[in-house]
């Protein structure tokens, strides 16, 4: 086989068969296709797509490339989710313990952030002595006690996923519906839960631009899970602002404490809709039962008491989480009504705040970020705060355009 035909078949929009696709994605695994017939490759991808059978054939090659956890130990019904990618998405930390508390299993495994993204262990890790490398047997155990436990991504799960999403991400090809399908089941697959839900996040803040792709990738996603037996439901949602008021790693876990404890919003109603999706598919009962126990466990407190659990369990002090405690303000210079909160833009302020990592081997800062102190369609005047900014250098300099994230237009 020939890696050049293959690369040029797809460049005419040709399919490839199991065994070209394995030849190339396996090929390169082993180190005996370069990077850059890959990147040629994966370019062809991104631009003339996969049809069904290459997407099935892809995630079963990419699954094959390591373990599939066992959870036959976990007593009850695991489930899992995960979100196609979202500024300030806190969401694992707050439906987990919901629907912990509603008597699910959620056994998760996340990744860290790189780029413009936040990684749910970044976010996790910024609690002091939070342990995110548990064995196989706490894992389990805590699962089967707790209910919800959050362990980083095991190293050899689909590690084919952890080589090509770095190509990915160097060669902007990262926004191919079908390679994120791929990547995003092959791990869900090889995690072993039985019910696995999907946030599709669209719009400018988004990997899927527009509501169209999010129902065409919905769709592909679901068919997977179908081969594989796993119940597969999906929630599609627009991304053009950030999720919730606070973007940074402790600022995170601070919110999500908060919704815990009862802060309404649009955050809040998100993690009620994705709970409740999940709750109503793995019990079988209606989508109205099934929100309303995700309400109850809020309301009486036990979701919050199954985060602390959690937290306690994986040996994390939720009482010195870090906070810079120099704070900036930025302030209005219009009145009017507050239309746009740019997630795209609010991202990139909070990188070079330094919520994110760069490089792999960058460190991140976990106590600083963004709080949002304005919601969209308020009213706004000059010189109200539209958000303040946690930072570690009192002299750090920020430029009209990087704090441009704010759109105010005339009320009159
Ligand atoms: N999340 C993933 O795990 N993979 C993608 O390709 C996109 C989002």
């Amino acid at each position: 086989m020939n890696i050049l035909a293959i690369i040029d078949k797809k460049r005419y929009k040709e399919a490839l068969s199991f065994a070209e696709l394995d030849f190339a994605f396996n090929g390169y695994y082993h180190k005996k296709i370069p990077d850059y017939q890959m990147s040629a490759l994966l370019m062809a991808i991104c631009l003339n797509g996969l049809n069904e059978q290459e997407t099935f054939d892809l995630t079963e090659i990419f699954i094959k490339s390591g373990q599939i956890l066992d959870l036959s130990k976990v007593d009850g019904i695991i489930v899992d989710k995960h979100s196609t990618g979202g500024v300030g998405d806190k969401t694992s930390f707050i439906i987990g313990p919901i629907v912990a508390a509603c008597g699910l299993k959620m056994a998760k495994m996340s990744g860290r952030g790189l780029g413009l993204t936040g990684g749910t262990i970044d976010k996790l890790e910024s609690i002091p002595g939070f342990d995110v490398d548990l064995t196989f047997e706490e894992f389990i155990k805590q699962v089967n006690t707790v209910g919800y436990v959050n362990v980083s991504q095991n190293k050899q799960l689909v590690p084919l996923d952890k080589e090509i999403y770095a190509l990915r991400d160097a060669t902007a090809t990262a926004e191919s519906l079908e390679l994120i399908a791929v990547s995003i089941m092959s791990k869900k697959i090889a995690s072993g839960a039985d019910t696995i839900l999907i946030d599709v996040k669209y719009g400018s803040g988004a990997l899927i631009k527009t509501k169209e792709d999010a129902v065409h990738f919905s769709n592909l996603v679901k068919k997977i899970g179908q081969k594989y037996h796993k119940k597969v439901i999906t929630v599609i949602d627009s991304m053009n602002i950030p999720l919730g008021d606070n973007i940074g790693n402790s600022l995170e876990i601070m919110e999500a404490m908060e919704i815990l404890q009862g802060k309404q919003g649009y955050l809040t109603d998100l993690c009620f809709k994705l709970s409740a999706t999940l709750i109503s598919a793995s019990k079988n009962i209606s989508y109205d039962t099934a929100l309303h126990e995700a309400k109850e466990a809020v309301s009486n407190g036990k979701a919050y008491q199954k985060f602390l659990d959690f937290v306690a369990h994986q040996k994390g002090n939720i009482t010195k989480l870090p906070l810079s405690p120099i704070v900036l303000e930025v302030k209005s210079h219009e009145d009017g009504i507050l239309k746009d909160i740019s997630a795209y833009k609010i991202a990139k302020l909070a990188s070079i705040l330094g919520c994110f990592r760069h490089s792999k081997e960058d460190q991140i800062d976990p106590g600083v970020g963004i709080v949002l102190n304005k919601h969209l369609n308020d009213k706004v005047h000059i010189d109200d705060v539209l958000c303040y900014l946690y930072v570690n250098d009192p002299n750090i300099k920020l430029t009209f355009e990087d704090l441009a994230c704010f759109k105010i237009e005339r009320s009159d």
